[in-house]
């Protein structure tokens, strides 16, 4: 089994990548052990200052070969919502720090419905971006899913801003689907789609 880093720590994340692994089939599921920071003692707070997705997703996925030597992958997503010029964007993680809260959804969540409060243009979009470093190369996958900011919390699953997030052509938000729903439409599951599809073809070259 080939060990593959996802630098998070973000449990929802890695259940939402270990799953897509999964439904990829057995063939791939049981060619890859992916493993959080945590699961190679890794607790740093990794740098994430770039002004892109791509940039953040390099910085985290280059932290980890530098400093662990394994092949690794890192994702970097955020909300861009059209009427507030695609903010929160790359800061979406810290979209409230400003206002005395650090890395917390709810802070984050409470802001954009507030800067949100009079605003009838409620278009946004999630935006993910894979980079994979492995075997000494570079690729990288992106992932974008359309839809609209509600005008308060439904539904208690996922993370962020899926309480919010009505994905185009659905009346329910993120936090009412199931991860399994969820990643079917979303940036990441779009993004990681693209990233097993690749595993999958260097291991059929491999064979
Ligand atoms: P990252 O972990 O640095 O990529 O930060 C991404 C931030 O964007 C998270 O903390 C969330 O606030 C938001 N975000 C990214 N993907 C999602 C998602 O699937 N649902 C809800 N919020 C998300």
């Amino acid at each position: 089994m080939k060990k593959l880093v996802f630098a998070t720590n973000n449990q929802h994340k890695l259940d939402e990548v270990r799953a897509l692994l999964k439904e990829a089939g057995p063939e791939i599921a049981e060619r890859y052990e992916i493993l959080s920071l945590d699961d190679i003692g890794c607790h740093a707070d990794i740098p994430e200052n770039g002004m892109t997705f791509a940039d953040n997703a390099l910085q985290k996925a280059e932290y980890v070969k530098v400093h662990y030597n394994l092949d690794c992958f890192a994702d970097d997503s955020g909300l861009e919502v059209r009427a507030l010029g695609m903010e929160p964007g790359v800061r979406s993680a810290r979209y409230a720090d400003d206002c005395g809260y650090s890395h917390d959804d709810t802070a984050n969540v409470d802001k954009l419905l507030h800067n949100m409060a009079n605003v009838k243009e409620r278009q946004a979009q999630f935006r993910a971006v894979v980079v994979l470093l492995m075997d000494g190369d570079r690729y990288e996958f992106e992932g974008v899913c359309r839809g609209e900011i509600g005008r308060q919390r439904e539904g208690s699953k996922g993370f962020g801003y899926d309480p919010i997030f009505y994905p185009e052509g659905h009346s329910v938000t993120f936090a009412e689907m199931s991860m399994q729903d969820k990643n079917l439409i979303s940036h990441r599951g779009k993004a990681v789609r693209q990233l097993v599809k690749y595993l999958a073809s260097i291991e059929e070259k491999i064979v």
